[in-house]
């Protein structure tokens, strides 16, 4: 599913243009398939990573890499880890929403792509993901509980310690419930001074290509 939906993707980027990659096991479905029309094809396009990871798969593939300083975004595909009926958003599961976030803010269009297991009625099941710089973890901590919400740190895998993310920053996974006003929210954790970015994307969205098992669905 996760395939399919990248792959279809891939079939909606047009020769010439400047791409958002995404991070995550379902961007890289995307960026192989984008790699293959370079490869088969010679469309020539450029793409500016969110991620050390979209990075090196775009390297693998032989994508030339380029910046925002260099250049303005036409298309960003990205994925997510919930996704409500009007199209807001958790992300950060990969611990890359902050760069994902520039990335995708800044694109002329952005469509999203999942396997049908991340549509939700309301968003909130999936713990928020809040980068945080590290000296900022107690008061950011009490800040969030005041909040209501359950922090936890990310704790790294194969890693002593937390999570280190591509910014050299924290990750907190911040249990709030049921999010009942994604676009509010949004916007008051970021007054929180010592977080960076939180994983709530609201408002941005053109399109979402789901992957189900009864094939590609276009929302
Ligand atoms: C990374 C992200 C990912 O896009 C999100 O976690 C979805 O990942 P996957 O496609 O592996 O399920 O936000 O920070």
């Amino acid at each position: 599913m996760k395939k399919d939906c990248g792959y279809a993707a891939a079939e909606e980027v047009k020769d010439g243009q400047i791409l958002g990659l995404g991070t995550g096991s379902t961007t890289l479905y995307f960026i192989e398939k984008v790699g293959m029309r370079v490869r088969d094809e010679g469309i020539e396009v450029m793409g500016i990573p969110t991620s050390f990871q979209s990075s090196l798969l775009a390297r693998e593939w032989n994508i030339p890499i380029t910046s925002l300083d260099e250049h303005e975004i036409d298309l960003a595909v990205d994925g997510a880890d919930e996704i409500d009926p009007d199209f807001n958003l958790i992300k950060g599961g990969g611990a890359a929403h902050t760069l994902e976030k520039i990335v995708d803010y800044s694109a002329d269009e952005l469509i999203i792509i999942a396997d049908e297991s991340k549509l939700v009625d309301t968003l909130g099941a999936f713990p928020l993901p809040v980068e945080i710089i590290p000296i900022s973890l107690k008061p950011v901590t009490k800040a969030l509980n005041d909040m209501g919400g359950e922090v936890a740190i990310r704790m790294g895998e194969k890693k002593d310690g937390p999570v280190i993310t591509d910014n050299g920053n924290f990750i907190l996974d911040v249990s709030f419930g049921r999010i009942e006003n994604p676009i509010e929210m949004e916007e008051e954790l970021n007054t929180i001074p010592g977080v960076v970015e939180n994983g709530l994307f609201t408002q941005m969205v053109d399109k979402v290509i789901i992957g189900s098992k009864d094939g590609v669905k276009y929302l």
